[in-house]
Order: C-alpha cells, then sequence, then structure tokens
C-alpha cells in the first residue's frame, strides 16, 4: 500500500494588514462587534499588483525549502482557489512555470471555495495512492479581497488573503489515511459571488462580482457539516476523539471552531486557531493554520491530525493524517 505523507509546509501572508479600528473607518461596524461576532481582530490584504499566483508562489518556496525539495522534483501541481489570476489558465499552470517545474507533470485548479484545499488533498493523495505520481505540491492561495464589496459591512468584515502550501510523497506509512468529501448544491445560493463568465458579465465588466452571503443560514450548516464530518472521519477509522491530537479546521468564525469544538467535546487545547489574525482565508486557512502550527512545533512527528473545510456550494470535507 503506498500513502501520501506531508514532507514539508509553507505558507504566505501579504505585507498589509488591515485591523478592526480600519475598518470602523471605512464601514459602520466596531471592533466590538467584529471581535464578538467572528474573533477576528486584523486580516492581511494583497497589495494592488500582487496576485494569487505570488501568494502561491511564496508559500510555495517555503514548502520546498522546509522539504529540502528543488521545484524540479514536483510531479504534481494542485491549487485551491476561488480566485483565479485570470479565466484561464489556471493558477496551477501559471504557478508550474513560475517555479521552473518543466517536467511535463499534470497541473490544475480547484474549486471548492473554503473546502478547496481539503478536495485538493483528496485528489494529490489519489494520484500518489495510485501510484501516478510520487511528490505533490497541495496549496491553498486566495485574494479574497478582490470578490468583496468594501462597503457591506456583512461581509468585508470577514475576509482575508494569503496561502498555505503542503509537499505531499509517497511513503509506505500514513500519511493520510482517509479523506471525506461532500456537497449539497440546493444551497449554492446561501453563499455565492453571484457574476461571472457566463451570468451576470456586465457586472464583471463593471468591477461588481461580490462575495454574498446569508450569515447566519451559513453558519448553523457549517457548524452541522463540520460536527458530522469529524464524527464520520473518527467513526469510519474507529477512532476515539482521544486519538486526535489536532483540529485544523477552516477559520471561518471563532463562534463555528468553538460550536465545533463543543459538541465534539474536544478541549479547544487541541485546535489550531488562526481566524483572530488572518479572517477567512477560504482555501488558504487550512494550509496557512496548519503551517503555522509545524513552525511552532505545535504539530509535531507521530501527531494524529484532522483538517476540515467549509464553503460555498455548500461543500465540505476533512482529512485524517499522520505527521
Ligand atoms: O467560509 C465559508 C463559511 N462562512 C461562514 O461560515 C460564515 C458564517 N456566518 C457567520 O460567521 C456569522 O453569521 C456572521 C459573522 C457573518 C454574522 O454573525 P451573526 O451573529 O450571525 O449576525 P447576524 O447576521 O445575525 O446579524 C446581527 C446584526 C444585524 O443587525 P440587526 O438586524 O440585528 O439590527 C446586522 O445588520 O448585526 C448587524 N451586522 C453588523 N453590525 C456591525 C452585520 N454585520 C455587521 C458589522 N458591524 N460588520
Amino acid at each position: 500500500m503506498t500513502y501520501a505523507r506531508i514532507i514539508g509546509t509553507g505558507s504566505y501572508l501579504p505585507k498589509k494588514t488591515l485591523t478592526n479600528t480600519e475598518l470602523e473607518r471605512m464601514v459602520d461596524t466596531t471592533d466590538e462587534w467584529i471581535f464578538s461576532r467572528t474573533g477576528i481582530r486584523e486580516r492581511h490584504i494583497a497589495a494592488d499588483d500582487e496576485k494569487t499566483s505570488d501568494l502561491a508562489e511564496h508559500a510555495s518556496r517555503r514548502a520546498l525549502d522546509s522539504a529540502g525539495l528543488q521545484p524540479a522534483d514536483i510531479d504534481l501541481v494542485v491549487v485551491a482557489t476561488t480566485t483565479a489570476d485570470q479565466v484561464f489558465p489556471s493558477v496551477a499552470c501559471l504557478l508550474q512555470d513560475r517555479l521552473g517545474i518543466h517536467n511535463g507533470g499534470p497541473a490544475f485548479d480547484v474549486q471548492a471555495v473554503c473546502a478547496g484545499f481539503v478536495y485538493a488533498m483528496d485528489l494529490a493523495n489519489k494520484f500518489i495512492q495510485c501510484g501516478v505520481v510520487g511528490r505533490a505540491l497541495v496549496i491553498g492561495a486566495e485574494t479574497f479581497s478582490r470578490i468583496i464589496d468594501w462597503t457591506d459591512r456583512e461581509t468585508c468584515v470577514l475576509f482575508g488573503d494569503g496561502a498555505g502550501a503542503v509537499v505531499l510523497e509517497a511513503a509506505e506509512q500514513p500519511g493520510v489515511v482517509s479523506t471525506h468529501l461532500h456537497a449539497d448544491g440546493r444551497y449554492h445560493e446561501l453563499l455565492a459571488v453571484p457574476t461571472g463568465v457566463s451570468i451576470n458579465y456586465k457586472q464583471v465588466l463593471k468591477g461588481e462580482a461580490y462575495t454574498q452571503m446569508q450569515g447566519s443560514e451559513v453558519f448553523k450548516f457549517a457548524v452541522k457539516c463540520m460536527v458530522d464530518v469529524v464524527d464520520e472521519t473518527l467513526s469510519i477509522n474507529r477512532l476515539n476523539k482521544s486519538d486526535i491530537d489536532w483540529l485544523v479546521p477552516h477559520q471561518a468564525n471563532s463562534r463555528i471552531i468553538a460550536a465545533t469544538a463543543r459538541k465534539l467535546s474536544l478541549s479547544m487545547d487541541k485546535v489550531i486557531v488562526t481566524v483572530d489574525r488572518h479572517g477567512n482565508t477560504s482555501a488558504a486557512s487550512i494550509p496557512l493554520a496548519f503551517d503555522e502550527a509545524v513552525r511552532e512545533h505545535r504539530i509535531v512527528p507521530g501527531d494524529t491530525i484532522i483538517m476540515e473545510g467549509f464553503g460555498g456550494g455548500f461543500t465540505w470535507g476533512s482529512v485524517l493524517l499522520r505527521m
């Protein structure tokens, strides 16, 4: 049996930060409201000339460095993103060229919004398990600030930009133990950018492609999905909650994370939280949090970890892995 093991991690946050106090000057909001409802204090915002592929490149180079590999060692590039630089080619192809990976291996983007990274991990894991590739670079990267209406207080306080990456390598021991993906398209209207190439294109041309969300509806569904997918992951693998060293959840809202932990009877000491400093970075949030915890030596070799994501679609899923 072949498994995919994480052998390197990296992440990148744009230099510019946007604090709640600064947002108070932009929309009718307060630091107190934002922090008490979301747990967010600040988020990072990409510079005008900084693209999703730039963020992805920084995170990828750091992940490759930590794995002790050169770009040419990578056989597969998968980028989870909702905010690709351009309609096509994919960020993965742009990144493959930028990194100098010219070995003809596959490269593609995955679009599952905030669940994108767990979808990307699932795919890369399967490529490795099937023996199609030996090493994969899996990235979550977003410039979500570009699809935010900065006059809409209900959404603009929530999101941020960033990128996180992992290098996966074929190994005899796990590694990724199991992945669990779900979607329910009946809820597509609750969280969406309802403009694009083949719908409401004139709004896109006017620069009005913005995220819309029915927050409290999404909140309830998010907690249920996050709890259910952890239960599913534990039960399929015949594990107890006490077998989990770390939960690395999608960082949308500290109240969603805390409610999930409470329903699972998991102590917050076992949960990685970065939403206070990153905001919701969509597909980047899990690998950003994961890399931070690895670099701070909180996540260490031998640990058992569940990553879980939830996003527009709705899409959700988890990855159970051993370091
Ligand atoms: O990443 C994908 C998944 N995304 C999520 O999981 C996000 C899920 N949803 C949430 O995190 C929360 O629903 C929000 C943080 C978006 C909102 O929190 P809430 O406790 O559900 O608040 P609410 O939407 O019920 O709004 C409560 C009040 C409203 O005023 P009224 O109608 O009670 O007078 C809003 O107009 O808060 C008002 N409000 C604000 N006030 C100050 C909404 N946004 C703001 C704001 N500042 N930024």
